[in-house]
């Protein structure tokens, strides 16, 4: 097929770097165990819309654009290079970290096919060679390397995601839980995020270290706070607490007992509370991966303060606009066009922004939000009365809202094909089907 322009494709500025991205990330993430190999690579398998790293490799071919004398903070020439971190020592392929290794055929690793040979660590042979850097194309060689561990980040918590919400499909196949069980899904997850780190520690950047860091706290913290997503009960208050005996008898769980409140919460500082509520949860969830990896690709880049909180604003943004079009999309779409069970959210006990819309009117739905849709017929009566309420409408102008303020942000950039792609993206997110 010929390759599209860039008029005909606003992406195919980055067409390469997306193309290499699948195999740098397969060169970060080999394993000794073939199972292992199998699971952590297995969303990768499938197309995935790689929208965060489509981000970053814009936002940085964007910020190429910027003058190199306003880019004050670091010295640019640092990142000009294909260089790779220094080892303290390299080894060679028969040892690990500096350890010879048994290399004998021992049965039980040739039943396993595990390869001890393929061990990323600092001691041992870096496998992971930085991309290269095209000095026309202005993209640096860690920024693309950002690209890949954002992507491993996200995948990560997609398989770790799926065992939580007891999915069964992801990208239109069986998802990890499914096709290996939980334990393995939980299992690669992290070794992807272990891999990442390993990543991330070779980008020698401090500011960057503590950015990626934080995204992965804040992506558990933000599921934490969906786990107990419980709107404020009206005028309820917690008054004390007891100790129920597990079955085993040995480890107590703590029971918090409410009773009505001494003071009254009215229903509208209720329903301002869980928007609140909601929305630091989607940020968590959702859009710190997004903002603090624009924000890393403008420290990358070198450019100045300012530059680098805009790009910061941009993806805090653009992520909670795409969580919200998502969490419409749950209402919206069916399962064949999201590739992954919709009205799903609901059967969680999830209340998004559209039945958060619906409560806003009718505030007897309190109640099941409460009781997290569990009542027999509660799924059918709060889907009704988002309909009623124009839930789904309300939710796409909170949507446009963020969109327009990440449209905003990336007005500081130089006006260039990658900025002008990057608007598409915004846009798109808002128009998106799947
Ligand atoms: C998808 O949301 C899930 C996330 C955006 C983050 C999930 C985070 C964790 C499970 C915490 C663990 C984190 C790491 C880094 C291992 P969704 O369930 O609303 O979307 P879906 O419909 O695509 O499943
Ligand atoms: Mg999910
Ligand atoms: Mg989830």
């Amino acid at each position: 097929t010929p390759v599209k322009t860039k008029f005909e494709d606003p992406f195919s500025i980055v067409s390469h770097e997306m193309s290499g991205l699948a195999k740098n990330i397969a060169s970060l993430i080999g394993s000794g165990h073939p199972t292992l190999n199998r699971v952590s690579s297995y969303y990768f398998e499938a197309e995935g819309k790689n929208v965060r790293p489509l981000i970053v490799l814009l936002m940085s071919k964007a910020l190429a654009k910027i003058p190199r004398d306003q880019r004050t903070r670091i010295p640019i020439d640092e990142y000009d290079t294909t260089d790779q971190p220094k080892f303290a020592g390299t080894v060679s392929e028969t040892s690990i970290a500096g350890r010879s290794v048994d290399d004998s055929l021992s049965p039980l690793r040739i039943l396993h096919g595990i390869n001890p040979r393929v061990i990323l660590d600092p001691l041992s042979k870096p496998m992971d060679k930085l991309p290269e850097f095209d000095a026309e194309n202005g993209i640096l060689p860690k920024q693309r390397r950002l690209a890949e561990i954002v992507e491993m980040i996200h995948t990560a918590s997609l398989l770790h995601d799926d065992v939580i919400d007891l999915s069964d499909a992801r990208r239109g196949r069986p998802s990890g839980n499914v096709a290996f069980t939980n334990k393995m899904a939980v299992l690669a997850g992290d070794f992807l995020l272990g891999r990442a780190s390993v990543a991330i520690a070779r980008l020698r950047n401090s500011e960057v270290i503590e950015l990626l860091s934080t995204t992965i706290a804040n992506l558990v913290e933000g599921e934490f706070m969906q786990l107990k997503n419980t709107v404020l009960l009206p005028n309820a208050d917690m008054v004390g607490s007891k100790q129920l005996p597990t079955p085993t008898g040995k480890v107590p769980t703590t029971v918090h007992e409410y009773s009505v409140a001494s003071h009254a919460i009215t229903h509208e500082q209720n329903v301002a509370a869980a928007f609140e509520y909601y929305l630091h949860k989607t940020y968590l969830k959702t859009a710190s991966l997004m903002s603090k990896s624009s924000r890393a690709a403008a420290v990358l880049s070198g450019a100045e303060l300012e530059i680098v909180e805009q790009m910061y604003d941009f993806g805090r943004n653009l992520g909670l606009c795409f969580q919200i079009v998502d969490d419409m999309l749950d209402y919206t779409a069916n399962n064949a066009e999201l590739g992954k069970p919709a009205g799903a959210d609901l059967k969680l006990g999830l209340a998004t922004a559209p039945i958060l819309f619906a409560w806003q009117e009718q505030p007897g739905l309190g109640e099941l939000i409460s009781r997290k849709f569990k009542n027999p017929g509660d799924v059918e009566l709060a889907r009704a009365a988002v309909r009623d309420c124009q839930g789904v409408e309300k939710t796409r102008l909170m949507a446009e809202k963020y969109c327009a303020g990440a449209l905003a942000n990336l007005r500081v950039l130089p006006e260039s094909d990658a900025r002008s792609a990057l608007e598409l993206l915004t846009n798109s997110v808002l128009t998106r089907t799947k």
